[in-house]
């Protein structure tokens, strides 16, 4: 039975750009030193009506009408997100309002920059439990509103988007064929963001600071190339796929230095591996839906293009997928 295939791929990003340039005047640091060790650029930042959900809906506007398929054919919305401007409803109840989706349950799914392809693998278990369903999975973002604009280490990294893949199912052997999916309590406190402040006094009180983004980045380094390139080579080894006949990788964007040791580590070129880090920064969910959309638009991909992705983020959370195009 083929696996959940991408019948179309869409994205949203909010107007303002900012440039390293601007942010040499918040913190102490300089475009020399956010791009030699990040490879980051510039990175676009939300303002009024590009909200989490809002980028989210028009994402997946756009998904859909790639795909040919109409809001009310939906069965199922799912947003990978922790920047959802509500705890409760969730964005992707937002976007289901947006979209007029009125026959698709949604809910978001949290595991911080691996969200998109959680939800991704998840979409696939029910495509294949039902080939007829017609799911939007869609990874969202606005972290600028959870970063401390004060830390330079962590405030040049992040930025705002969203991108959504409308799936179905295939024929063929075409589709998702395969996913691994990782996760790693233990090392929570190396990457977090706290829940906001509440009103019992014996818990977290409500006197406290908007929490932000909080990293031990040389440490989450470390672990990040060494987890995405492990998932890569087991859903290489369970396909019987050999990294060579990869026509596209879609890391997460988080830092081309992660990125470059990724491709070393699985042999191939950086001609075969997606970057856009450069222009969007470290979008979190929403880095490899972006990206597919933009390779996808680019004209990158052909039908039967085998295709990996592979994640990592808070957690620790990671995981590999490989899809035949
Ligand atoms: N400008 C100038 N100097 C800086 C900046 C900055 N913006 N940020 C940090 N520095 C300084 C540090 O203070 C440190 O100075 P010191 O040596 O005097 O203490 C020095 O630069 C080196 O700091 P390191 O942290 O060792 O720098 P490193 O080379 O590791 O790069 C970075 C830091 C870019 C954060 C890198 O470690 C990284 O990308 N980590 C991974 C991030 C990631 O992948 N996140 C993915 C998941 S995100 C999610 O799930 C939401």
């Amino acid at each position: 039975m083929s696996g959940a295939v991408i019948a179309g791929t869409g994205s949203a990003l909010p107007v303002r750009v900012l440039a390293n340039r601007e942010l040499e005047r918040l913190v102490e640091t300089s475009d020399e030193w956010i791009t030699s060790r990040t490879g980051i650029k510039t990175r676009r930042i939300a303002g009024v009506g590009e909200e989490t959900s809002l980028l989210a809906a028009e994402a997946g506007r756009r998904a859909l009408a790639m795909a040919g398929v109409s809001p009310t054919e939906l069965d199922m919305i799912v947003v990978g997100t922790i920047t959802a401007e509500m705890t409760m409803p969730s964005s992707a109840c937002l976007v289901q309002k947006d979209l007029g989706a009125s026959q698709a349950f949604a809910f978001d799914l949290n595991a911080a920059c691996s969200g998109f392809l959680y939800a991704l693998d998840l979409a696939d278990k029910y495509i294949r439990s039902d080939p007829n369903l017609k799911i939007l999975v869609i990874g969202a973002e606005t972290l600028s509103s959870r970063v401390d604009w004060q830390d330079r280490n962590t405030c040049v990294l992040f930025g705002d988007g969203a991108g959504a893949v409308l799936v179905t199912g295939g024929e063929g052997g075409r589709g998702y064929l395969a996913g691994k999916l990782f996760a790693d309590g233990s090392l929570w406190e190396l990457l977090h963001l706290e829940a906001a402040p509440g009103h019992n006094p014996d818990l977290r009180p409500n006197n406290e600071q908007a929490p932000a983004i909080k990293m031990q980045g040389r440490e989450v380094f470390r672990h990040a190339v060494r987890a995405m390139e492990d998932a890569a080579n087991q859903v290489l080894a369970a396909t019987g796929v050999e990294a060579g006949e990869l026509k596209l990788v879609i890391p997460h964007q988080a830092n081309i230095r992660i990125i470059k040791s990724l491709a070393e580590h699985l042999g191939l070129g950086l001609e075969k591996v997606y970057v856009n880090v450069d222009k969007y920064g470290n979008t979190s969910a929403a880095t490899i839906p972006i990206a597919l959309d933009e390779a996808n638009r680019a004209g990158l991909l052909a039908p039967g293009d085998l295709v990996m992705l592979c994640a990592f983020g808070g957690g620790f959370t990671w995981g590999a997928a490989l899809k035949k195009w």
